[in-house]
């Protein structure tokens, strides 16, 4: 266990660096209030500042947001071109302050399938903010598991790696990213499902779940998930410290 960290308001054994959240339960949280889909959607992206704002305060690097996942598509078509407008309005109104509070924006996920001028926005939000270091923002967006294992494994085919030398380090370097795996995934919205998310990185992340709705998931229910992170001892297969 790391030392001793000081955030805000607790005290942790060990924060995580890298964590993943499933943000779930938006529909119902707009159904509870009589609102559209899209109003929870949008209350969503709203949660996000707030979090990334206390991820940063208490020493989080990384955060991975699953946005938009491969079976999404199988939404209702005007959800899908909702949530794809959401992103493409929130790029546009928030890749500023984002940049200017150091936030680095990372993409996770197949550009195919995207229209091209949403492509266009992620590309520049990723670019303008590639030097900022004080939280990396990973969206996971037309994002899948599966697709990302296949998409590496096509590109480790083409090539033409010997099968022999074909490692874990190896692999991991075909995935989407360079980032360090995730130490902990949080779900909201009451599953207990992975739901084909960072399905290779999460092989050793802690996992917690909450019934809170995303939209409902503020700064004292990140820190009830930082104190179970705390209190578990991480293992990686291995037997317990004397
Ligand atoms: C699940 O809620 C959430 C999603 C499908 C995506 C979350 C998307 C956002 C927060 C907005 C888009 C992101 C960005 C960065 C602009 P749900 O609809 O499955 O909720 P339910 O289970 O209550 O129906």
């Amino acid at each position: 266990m790391g030392s001793q960290v000081n955030s805000s308001q607790t005290t942790y054994q060990s924060i995580p660096y890298h964590i993943g959240i499933i943000m779930d339960g938006n529909g119902r949280w707009a159904q509870q209030r009589g609102l559209p889909r899209l109003a929870g959607h949008q209350a969503g992206v709203d949660n996000i500042k707030r979090i990334l704002e206390e991820s940063v305060r208490v020493g989080i690097k990384v955060l991975t947001i699953y946005a938009f996942s491969t079976e999404n598509w199988q939404r209702p078509p005007d959800e899908v071109r909702g949530l794809m407008r959401l992103l493409g309005l929130t790029i546009q109104r928030q890749l500023n302050q984002l940049n200017r509070n150091g936030v680095r924006i990372l993409h996770s996920g197949r550009m195919e399938g995207i229209n091209e001028h949403l492509q266009k926005q992620i590309r520049r939000a990723v670019e303008v903010t590639r030097d900022n270091d004080r939280i990396t923002l990973n969206v996971a967006f037309n994002y899948g598991g599966r697709a990302e294992i296949l998409d590496a494994t096509r590109r480790i085919i083409q090539d033409g790696i010997d099968p022999d030398d074909l490692t874990e380090e190896l692999f991991s370097q075909y995935l989407y990213l360079d980032l360090p795996d995730p130490d902990m995934i949080i779900r909201t919205g009451g599953e207990w499902r992975l739901s084909n998310f960072l399905i290779w990185q999460a092989a050793y992340a802690e996992y917690y779940t909450t019934p809170t709705y995303w939209p409902d998931f503020d700064e004292a229910e990140l820190h009830k998930a930082l104190v179970e992170y705390s209190r578990r001892e991480r293992r990686f297969g291995r037997v317990p410290n004397p």
